[in-house]
């Protein structure tokens, strides 16, 4: 499976690193609220599980499911949830994980919607941020790397489903529309 892809985004030891250092960011500023991390699937699994393990406080977690991308690389810009929170989230300090922010919108529609159950405080974490492709303008509060307009995959996220646990980020080459030839 790896050798379709080119030489990695971000290697496995720089994307350790960058977790070790917002897990800590995120200890110290959490130290004395009531946390619930929010790992939005699928994407997010991988950061998550690697991120949880460097906060060092005791949290909730809680994950919820959302598609926002049709079967090809360009989104649709629509936002569904899938399947929802199991926590009552009223009154606590929420972080949503987010694998990459792209246009914005999944998370805009998000943070809208987990708002109106009366958090505390919402934050974003996302593992990578493409600025120049954003629509909508979102405060994200931490944010792992930012990488230029590429399409990328491993580390949970995914081209049509697949590639997900690729160890390491990659840029994917080009693909025909069949998604052969890579
Ligand atoms: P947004 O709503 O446009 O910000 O899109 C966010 C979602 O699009 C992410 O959660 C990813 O699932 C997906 N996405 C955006 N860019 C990429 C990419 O380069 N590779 C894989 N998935 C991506
Ligand atoms: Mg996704």
């Amino acid at each position: 499976m790896e050798r379709i892809f080119g030489r990695p985004i971000v290697t496995q030891e720089e994307m350790r690193a960058r977790i070790r250092e917002l897990g800590k960011q995120i200890t110290a500023d959490y130290a004395d609220k009531d946390l619930i991390l929010v790992g939005i699937l699928k994407g997010a699994y991988a950061f998550y599980a690697d991120l949880a393990r460097a906060i060092r406080i005791p949290m909730r977690v809680d994950f919820l499911v959302v598609t926002s991308y049709s079967s090809k690389e360009n989104t649709s810009g629509k936002v569904k949830m899938m399947s929802d929170l199991t926590e009552d989230i009223a009154g606590r300090d929420v972080i949503l994980v987010e694998d990459i922010v792209d246009s914005g919108l999944t998370i805009k529609y998000l943070t809208g919607a987990l708002s109106k159950r009366k958090p505390k405080s919402i934050r974003v974490c996302t593992l990578l941020s493409k600025p120049e492709r954003r629509k909508v303008n979102v405060p994200i509060h931490y944010v792992g790397f930012e990488i230029p307009n590429r399409y990328v995959v491993g580390y949970g996220l995914d081209y049509q489903q697949k590639y997900r646990n690729l160890p390491y980020l990659a840029v994917l080459d080009t693909v025909d529309d069949e998604g052969q030839g890579f």
